[in-house]
C-alpha cells in the first residue's frame, strides 16, 4: 500500500514538474543550442565573434549568450557596443527560432537593422522574459497581442521603429513593467487607461508617436514614475491635475501636442503664466517648457527649486532674472528667445556647475560679469541681446569652453581678451568691435571665427595663418585695409573665407584653388560641437 502510494506521488510529481518545468524538456539546451545557430543563419551578422557560433561549440559558450543552469536566459545582441552589420537586412523571421527558447530572460537586439512586422505567433512563449529591447530597428506593423501576455517583463524598449497601430488596452496587464519606451513610431490612438494600473512604471516615453485624445485623467495614480516624456504626439485636451500628485516626478515633457485649456496652461499655442503648482514639487530637477506661449515674470518660487536642467525657450516670458536661479545644482539653463531684460546677477558665478548658458534672443544688457570666467562653461550663447563692454572678461580660464556666440549685442573697442585654447566656435559678429582680437594664435582648436560686421579697421594680421584648424573664416562688412596676407592659403582646413565689404587691396592670393572640401556650414559646425 505505501509502494503504491509513493508510486502515486512519484507519479503526481512527475505531472507536476512535466506540466511546470515544460519549457526546458520540450526544448533542451542542444534544442536551444540548434535555434541560436538558426537564428545567426538567419540574421547574417558580419560580427566575426558570431562565426564561433557553430555546431562544434557548448552553446553556452557562445559569445553574447549567458547561461543558467544549462539554460539559454540571457542574448546581447545590442549594437553598438558589438556593431555587427548584417551581410542582408535580416527581416523579422530571424526571430522565430528564438521562440524555442523558452528560459530567455534577456532580450536584446538593439540597433540591427532588422525589418518587418513582428511574428504574431511566438511571444507567449518567452513568459519568462523581463528584459527586451528592439529599439532602434525597422520593425513595423502593429503588435502581436501575445506581447503583452509577458507579465514578468520590467524593460520594454521598442523606440526608433516603424510601428503602428493602438497601443492596446491589455499593456495593463504588465504590471512588473518599470521602463516603457515606444517614443519614434507611429503609434496612434488614445493612451489606453489601463497605462495606469503600471504602479511600478518608473519610465514612460510615448514621445515622437501621432497619440491623440486626452491624457488618461488618472494619470497620477503612477505613483512611482518620475521620467514621463508624452511630447510632440497629437495630444488634446487638458492636462489633467492628477499629475500634480505624482510624488517621484523629476522630469515632465508634454511639448508639442495640441494641449489646450485653462490650468495648467504649459503647451503649445497656449497663452498663461508658468503654473505655480510646479513649484510644489520639491524633487523637480528637469523643467523643459519650451515651445510654448508662456508669459510673465519667472516664479520667485520656480528660482528656489534646485534645477539641474531648465529649458523654457522660445516663449514670451519677461522681467528680469532671478538671483536664486543660479543654484549650485544648474547644469544646462536655456532661456533663448523670450523677453527677458536686465543685467545677468552676479551671482552666476555660484553656478560653478554650470555647462550650458544660453540666453540668446533677449534684451539683457550691461556688461559680462568678470565672474563667468570661473564657470565650468562648454557653451555661451549670448547672441541676439544688447549686452554692452568695453573689455570682455577673461575666458581662458575656461578650459572647456567649446562655443562662444557673442553675436548682434553692443560690444565695442578692442577684442583685446583672451580666449581659451579648446573653442572652436567663436562668434562676434554684428557688434562695434574696433581691432581685431590680438591673441588668437594659441587657438589650436578653432574652426569657426566670425567677426563680421563691426568697426575693425587696420590691416590682416600673417597671425591668422597660425590657425590651422579653422575652416572658417567671416570678417565681411569692416574697414579692414592692405592686402591679403598670401598664407593665409595655408590654412589647409579654410573652406569658407569672407572678405567682402571691406577696404583690402592688392592681388587674391593665387593658390585660391586650394580653399576645396566638405563644406560645414556655421550652423552644422555649431551643432556637431553642441554635445
Ligand atoms: C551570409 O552572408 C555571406 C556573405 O554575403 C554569404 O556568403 C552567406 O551565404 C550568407 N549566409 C546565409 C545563410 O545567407
Ligand atoms: C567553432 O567555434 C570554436 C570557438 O567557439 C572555434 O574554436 C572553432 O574553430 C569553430 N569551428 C568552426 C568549424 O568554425
Ligand atoms: C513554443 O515552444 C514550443 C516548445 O519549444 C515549440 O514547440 C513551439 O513551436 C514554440 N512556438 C513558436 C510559435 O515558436
Ligand atoms: C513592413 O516592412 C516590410 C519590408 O519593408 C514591407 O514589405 C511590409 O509591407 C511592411 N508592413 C507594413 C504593415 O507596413
Ligand atoms: C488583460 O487586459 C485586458 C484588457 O485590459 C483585460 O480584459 C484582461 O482581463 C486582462 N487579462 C489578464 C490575464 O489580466
Ligand atoms: C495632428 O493633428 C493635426 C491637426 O489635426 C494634423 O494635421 C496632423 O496630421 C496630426 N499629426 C499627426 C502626427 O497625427
Ligand atoms: C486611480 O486611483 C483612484 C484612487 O485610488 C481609484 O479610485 C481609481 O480607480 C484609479 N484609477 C484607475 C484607472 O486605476
Ligand atoms: C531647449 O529646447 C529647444 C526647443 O525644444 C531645443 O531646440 C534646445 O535644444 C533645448 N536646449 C537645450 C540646451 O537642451
Ligand atoms: C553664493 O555662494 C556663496 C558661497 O557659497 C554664498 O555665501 C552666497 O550667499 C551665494 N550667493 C547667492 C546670491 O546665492
Ligand atoms: C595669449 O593667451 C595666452 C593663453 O591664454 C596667454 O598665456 C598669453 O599671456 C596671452 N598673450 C597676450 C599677449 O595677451
Ligand atoms: C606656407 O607654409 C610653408 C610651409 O609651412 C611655408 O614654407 C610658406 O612660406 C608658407 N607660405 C606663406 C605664403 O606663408
Ligand atoms: C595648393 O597649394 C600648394 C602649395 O601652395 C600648391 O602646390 C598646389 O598646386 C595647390 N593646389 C591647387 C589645386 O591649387
Amino acid at each position: 500500500m505505501a509502494k503504491l502510494l509513493s508510486l502515486l506521488i512519484m507519479f503526481i510529481l512527475f505531472i507536476f514538474f512535466f506540466f511546470f518545468f515544460t519549457p526546458t524538456l520540450s526544448c533542451p539546451p542542444e534544442c536551444q543550442k540548434q535555434a541560436l545557430l538558426q537564428f545567426a543563419s538567419l540574421a547574417n551578422f558580419t560580427d566575426d565573434e558570431l562565426k564561433s557560433w557553430n555546431s562544434s561549440s557548448d552553446g553556452c559558450l557562445f559569445p553574447f549568450v549567458k547561461c543558467s543552469s544549462s539554460n539559454v536566459v540571457e542574448i546581447h545582441l545590442g549594437a553598438p557596443s558589438h556593431w555587427r552589420r548584417p551581410w542582408r537586412v535580416p527581416t523579422s523571421t530571424v526571430l522565430t527560432p528564438l521562440f524555442h527558447i523558452r528560459t530567455l530572460t534577456y532580450l536584446d537586439l538593439f540597433f540591427n537593422e532588422i525589418q518587418g512586422e513582428l511574428p504574431r505567433d511566438g511571444f507567449a512563449n518567452l513568459s519568462k522574459l523581463e528584459y527586451l529591447d528592439f529599439s532602434g530597428n525597422n520593425f513595423n506593423g502593429s503588435l502581436p497581442s501575445q506581447l503583452f501576455q509577458l507579465r514578468f517583463l520590467q524593460i520594454l524598449d521598442l523606440s526608433g521603429n516603424s510601428f503602428h497601430g493602438n497601443i492596446p488596452p491589455e499593456i495593463g496587464n504588465m504590471t512588473k513593467l518599470s521602463y516603457l519606451y515606444f517614443s519614434g513610431n507611429n503609434f496612434f490612438g488614445e493612451i489606453p487607461t489601463s497605462i495606469v494600473s503600471l504602479k511600478e512604471l518608473k519610465t514612460l516615453d510615448l514621445s515622437f508617436n501621432s497619440l491623440s485624445l486626452e491624457i488618461p485623467i488618472d494619470f497620477g495614480n503612477l505613483s512611482n514614475i518620475d521620467d514621463l516624456d508624452l511630447s510632440s504626439n497629437n495630444l488634446t485636451g487638458i492636462i489633467p491635475s492628477s499629475i500634480q500628485k505624482l510624488p517621484k516626478l523629476d522630469k515632465l515633457n508634454l511639448v508639442n501636442n495640441l494641449l489646450t485649456g485653462e490650468f495648467p496652461s504649459w503647451s503649445s499655442g497656449l497663452a498663461g503664466k508658468i503654473p505655480d503648482w510646479i513649484s510644489t514639487h520639491k524633487t523637480l530637477v528637469h523643467l523643459d517648457l519650451s515651445e510654448n506661449q508662456l508669459e510673465g515674470m519667472f516664479p520667485q518660487g520656480l528660482a528656489e527649486m534646485n534645477f539641474e536642467y531648465i529649458n523654457l525657450s522660445d516663449n514670451r516670458l519677461t522681467g528680469s532674472l532671478p538671483p536664486q536661479l543660479f543654484g549650485f545644482n544648474l547644469l544646462v539653463l536655456s532661456l533663448s528667445r523670450n523677453n527677458f531684460y536686465g543685467k545677468l546677477p552676479s551671482n552666476i558665478s555660484n553656478a560653478t556647475r554650470l555647462v550650458a548658458l544660453m540666453l540668446d534672443g533677449n534684451n539683457f544688457s550691461g556688461k559680462l560679469p568678470k565672474f563667468i570666467s570661473n564657470i565650468n562653461l562648454c557653451l555661451l550663447d549670448l547672441s541676439n541681446n544688447n549686452f554692452s563692454s568695453n573689455t570682455l572678461p577673461d575666458f581662458s580660464s575656461n578650459v572647456n569652453l567649446r562655443i562662444i556666440d557673442l553675436s548682434s549685442n553692443e560690444f565695442s573697442d578692442e577684442i583685446s581678451t583672451n580666449f581659451s585654447q579648446t573653442t572652436s566656435f567663436l562668434s562676434l559678429g554684428k557688434n562695434k568691435f574696433s581691432s581685431f582680437p590680438r591673441n588668437l594664435t594659441h587657438m589650436s582648436n578653432l574652426k569657426y571665427l566670425g567677426i563680421h560686421d563691426n568697426k575693425i579697421t587696420g590691416e590682416l594680421s600673417n597671425s591668422i595663418c597660425q590657425i590651422s584648424t579653422l575652416q572658417i573664416l567671416i570678417l565681411r562688412n569692416n574697414s579692414l585695409q592692405g592686402s591679403i596676407p598670401d598664407c593665409i592659403f595655408n590654412l589647409t582646413s579654410l573652406q569658407i573665407l569672407d572678405l567682402s565689404i571691406n577696404h583690402l587691396v592688392g592681388k587674391i592670393p593665387t593658390n585660391l584653388g586650394n580653399l576645396t572640401g566638405m563644406i560645414e556650414t556655421p550652423g552644422e559646425i555649431f551643432s556637431n560641437l553642441i554635445w
